[in-house]
């Protein structure tokens, strides 16, 4: 298993999954119009916002990364280099998906460990990592791979967050 850039060598696995995570009602973590025809442009983009390009006004550098099981398409993993004030209240440095049918498989808790060991190349020693109070799953993930509870705060748009931190081992 493995973490990769955006690449059309993944196109139809990852078209798959985006069918399952938008019928489960997720669209966000699409982040930009695919063109099925042009999906070296959509891979692009996505790639591009590891250099601040393209994305959205008071947006921070973002790495997109995807889930691999061998050559299939698993989920997707967001790594934010820095924190905004609503990332540090709500968002997190690290956003991850599961593709539906990909979920219960050990694969959340796995990509939640390879992020961290990206966060850790850029350098990132304490890792920010919030849920949904009402997610087990995802606080389950964020537990094993050494989470711990700083506190929970009211998001106005949805309920409870809660707010873990992560020490993050730097390999040098
Ligand atoms: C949350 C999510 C990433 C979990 O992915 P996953 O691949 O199913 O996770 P895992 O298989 O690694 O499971 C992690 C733990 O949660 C448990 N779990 C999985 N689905 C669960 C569910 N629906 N309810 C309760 N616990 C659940 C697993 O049993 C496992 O616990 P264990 O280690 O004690 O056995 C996935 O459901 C998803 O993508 N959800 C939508 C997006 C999202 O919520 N992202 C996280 C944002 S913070």
């Amino acid at each position: 298993m493995q973490l990769v850039s955006p690449s059309p060598l993944y196109k139809d696995s990852f078209l798959e999954s985006v069918k399952g995570i938008v019928a489960d009602g997720n669209v966000h973590f699409l982040r930009t119009a695919i063109d099925e025809n042009n999906f070296q442009k959509y891979c692009d983009t996505l790639i591009g916002y590891k250099h601040g390009i393209g994305l959205p006004e008071e947006y921070v550098n973002e790495t997109v990364l995807w889930l691999l099981d061998g050559n299939e398409h698993i989920g997707n993993l967001s790594l934010r280099h820095e924190l905004t004030e609503h990332l540090l209240k709500i968002g997190g440095h690290i956003g991850y998906i599961i593709a539906p049918k990909h979920r219960g498989k050990g694969y959340g808790t796995k990509i939640l460990a390879l992020g961290l060991k990206e966060a850790a190349k850029l350098g990132m020693e304490k890792v920010l990592v919030t849920c949904d109070k009402t997610n087990t799953a995802s606080a389950k993930i964020i537990e094993k791979n050494g989470g711990v509870l700083e506190n929970e705060v009211a998001d106005e748009n949805n309920g409870w967050k809660k707010r873990y931190w992560i020490e993050n081992r730097i390999v040098k």
